[in-house]
């Protein structure tokens, strides 16, 4: 039996939709798993009544499919789903390394990326690898079709979650279908600046990368009280703020020890709303880890 921890993930990062992602030290999901004739999925933990546990239906259904691998999968989920913090695809990263693991298949973890975004195509209908790419192999990552590139950096980060759900579906389904020249060039200017944030670990730099135009105003609408909570932490001295994934967490890049403040701001926000939230203090931090 192997047990593997994978984390939680922040993709886009404003300017990188489909692009940029992050792992979180945490939340994490925890998952076992045991060889066997076929595979059956039992989901315990955060939120885990709204998840199926039928292998067709489930995210690491089709990981196991994928590698051709049945096992026992046990899933304890510290990741909320539909939260905009890479719920399915912490167990699609838990359940690809593990089973590479477990059945010995050799792959890399630049190899096991495109495996677990198939999983992700379960649940949201594109198998895009801005979440399973940072959740597998850590750090800040760039998922392109051509592959992955990863920068090893720790950006202090507070990830406010919300009492609210949103689905990957209905957030993508909000996304311009095109953009204005003017808007491109801007958007492409705050990734090139956030890219370079990543690899001078300079907070500041990200939090300015993560402006756009685009696609972030539009999914704003699904976020109750998202500009008095981005207002908030900006004011508490964030460095950057945007959506988390299809949200509804909001991210904020915090330049070192105030990432208290910003928290507390955030939630102060949401509350004023009537929202009820919860914030992780959390960073930058390392992929899925497998233990025996
Ligand atoms: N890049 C994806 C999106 C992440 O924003 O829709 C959510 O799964």
């Amino acid at each position: 039996m192997l047990t593997v921890r994978a984390p939680a993930t922040s993709a886009n990062l404003g300017s990188g939709f489909d692009v940029f992602g992050a792992a979180l030290e945490r939340p994490a999901d925890v998952v076992r798993l045991r060889k066997a004739d076929r595979t059956t999925i039992s989901v315990t933990g955060v939120g885990s009544q709204y998840i199926p546990e039928d292998p067709e239906k489930n995210t690491v259904g089709a990981v196991a499919e994928a590698l051709d691998a049945p096992a026992r999968i046990e899933i304890d989920k510290g990741v909320r789903p539909a939260s905009g913090l890479g719920s399915s695809a912490a167990s699609a990263a838990a359940a690809a390394v593990g089973l590479n693991e477990l059945y010995g298949r050799g792959l890399t973890r630049e190899e096991l990326v495109p495996i677990a975004a198939k999983g992700e195509a379960v649940v949201s209908g594109a198998a895009h690898a801005d979440n399973v790419a940072p959740s597998i192999v850590g750090g800040f990552t760039i998922a392109r079709s051509d592959g992955v590139t990863a920068i090893d950096a720790s950006i202090p980060l507070v990830a406010c979650l919300p009492e609210i759900v949103v689905s990957t579906r209905d957030a993508r389904g909000v996304v311009p279908e095109r953009a204005r020249m003017e808007e491109i060039v801007e958007v492409v200017g705050s990734a090139a600046t956030l890219a370079v944030g990543m690899a001078r670990n300079d907070p500041e730099l990200v939090g300015r990368g993560m402006e756009d135009d685009v696609v972030t105003p539009a999914r704003a609408k699904l976020i109750s009280g998202y500009d008095a909570v981005r207002t908030a932490a900006f004011d508490a001295g964030a460095a950057g703020v945007t959506i988390s994934g299809a949200g509804p967490a909001v991210l904020a890049a915090c330049s070192g020890d105030d990432r208290r403040a910003v928290a507390s701001a955030m939630l102060d926000a949401f509350d004023g709303v009537g929202v009820e939230a919860r914030a992780y203090q959390t960073r930058i931090g390392g992929g899925t880890a497998v233990f025996e």
